[in-house]
């Protein structure tokens, strides 16, 4: 069974370092940890999750495959895009704003720039080496999730921040 994984915040050191590249894709602990991030994750009613949050500093990160219909995907906890080692091959010319918040930096959002497209080389969990060209709220999602991979949390990048004064 999946387990619920803590999520640590702004201000722990993890958040800030480089995480390590996987190099043992099909071993029995990564394979648990990716199945613990994903199910971390949908309880978290977060769209993207990085290894670094849960004090992993491993290059994975899971996502929902559609982030503007997350509600299609929380049924099936095992439909999730699942990155490791992921690196940005190419990317658009124009940046535009996105708004965006963390589980690691709960109760605030903020507009950061981000590429309006990207394209990804990663490894898949079965280790198949794959490109994915993302846009809209996916692409935006994957440009946070490396940041996280690279020691960047987006209240760092952020030219406005609000606080929630409430629960939305
Ligand atoms: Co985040």
């Amino acid at each position: 069974m999946p387990r619920l994984l803590p999520i640590i915040t702004l201000g722990h050191p993890t958040l800030q370092q480089r995480s390590k590249e996987v190099a043992n894709i099909d071993s029995a602990p990564i394979q648990k940890l990716i199945d613990d991030m994903i199910y971390t994750m949908y309880e978290k009613d977060g769209i993207g999750l990085a290894a670094p949050q849960i004090n992993q500093p491993h290059r994975i990160t899971v996502l929902v495959p559609d982030p503007e219909k997350p509600q299609r995907y929380k049924e099936k906890k095992d439909k999730a895009l699942v990155l490791i080692n992921p690196t940005i091959l190419k990317h658009s010319l124009l940046k535009g704003p996105s708004e965006e918040g963390c589980l690691s930096v709960p109760g605030i959002f903020g507009i950061v720039k981000r590429w309006k497209t990207v394209e990804i080389g990663y490894y898949d969990r079965d280790g198949v080496q794959k490109k994915l060209k993302a846009s809209n709220l996916l692409a935006k999602c994957i440009q946070h999730e490396i940041d996280h991979l690279d020691g960047i949390l987006f209240v760092q990048k952020s030219e406005k921040l609000f606080r929630f004064t409430r629960n939305m």
